[in-house]
């Protein structure tokens, strides 16, 4: 069986608690968006996610203690794609709609979807953003984290240790029985009470079965719109907050890398989680 076949099979061989199908028919009832069940995870789906997770974090604590000043972006591509090889793991952007390289590195003014290049050296100063997703056994997990290159600035630290914080903000926001807008509402007060501001284009995302499934999970938001969060979900979290103005550019040249339109740093943290039935579960630790 293939790994496709035996994702799938386990939806029909598992299905969605009672209680669960009742309390999202109450909530279609009263008009909310609620998610398909193809959305909501089963016992054998969230262990191997779990799995998957396992060895994303493994990655990404490799990353760290090797990341220095004077190394390329090159250098943690290789890092990521043989340390994920030999754990038996896939590296998901490898290939994914033309992605042409097994990690993104995000330096600066760069949002996300750097390509790492063996001519662009890490310096001491920058900010750097690996994003990480992982397969294993047909099952992603995706997180990213913030490296600061040697000495950074007050500035940019800030901007690290607040885009953090808008992460454990939206994650304790990511209740069962709450909505993907509570997510990103949490996420855009605090941000704008630093004096932030939230990129709008990009955002988390349904994952787990495949790299990015429903529901995108906008960083900004209102409060009880947007989907239904039930148990069994799994998704990310991964704010990306700009110390300037909100907008983006896309690098025309190799049409991946997103760049704040100004100029200014931006930073993001990424998680995947599963939402249970008393609050959620981080699978990326
Ligand atoms: N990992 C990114 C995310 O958080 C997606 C990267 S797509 C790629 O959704 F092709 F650039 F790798
Ligand atoms: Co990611
Ligand atoms: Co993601």
């Amino acid at each position: 069986m293939t790994d496709e076949e035996r994702k799938q099979k386990i939806f029909e061989e598992e299905p969605v608690p009672e209680h669960i199908l009742v309390k999202i028919e109450e909530h279609r009832r009263r008009g909310m968006e609620v998610p398909d069940e193809e959305l909501i995870k089963r016992p054998s789906h969230i262990e191997g996610i779990r799995a998957a997770g396992v060895i994303n974090t493994a990655v990404l604590d490799e990353v760290a203690a090797r990341i220095h000043a004077g190394m390329t972006t090159q250098d943690i591509d290789d890092i990521v794609s043989e340390f994920t090889r030999a754990h038996g793991g896939i590296c998901a952007p490898l290939g994914y709609e033309g992605y042409p390289k097994s990690v993104c590195t995000s330096i600066n003014a760069e949002v996300c979807h750097g390509i790492p290049s063996r001519h662009r050296k890490l310096r001491e100063g920058d900010i750097v953003n690996v994003d990480c997703t992982t397969i294993l056994n047909g099952y992603y997990a995706d997180a990213s984290r913030m490296f600061c290159i040697g000495e950074v600035s007050p500035a940019r630290k800030k901007l690290v240790d607040e885009t953090m914080k808008c992460l454990e903000i939206g994650l304790a926001a990511a209740q069962p029985w709450a909505t993907v807008g509570d997510i990103g509402y949490a996420i855009a007060k605090y941000a704008h009470s630093k004096g932030y501001s939230v990129v709008r284009q990009l955002g988390g995302h349904g994952v787990g079965i495949d790299f990015h499934e429903d529901p995108f999970v906008a960083h900004i938001g209102h409060k009880k719109s947007g989907m239904l969060l039930v148990p069994g979900m799994v998704l990310t979290i991964e704010p990306m907050i700009n110390a300037g103005k909100a907008e983006v550019v896309i690098d025309p040249y190799n049409e991946w890398t997103v760049s704040t339109a100004d100029g200014k740093d931006s930073a993001q943290w990424e998680h995947t989680i599963l939402i249970t039935e008393t609050g959620n579960e981080i699978l990326t630790y």
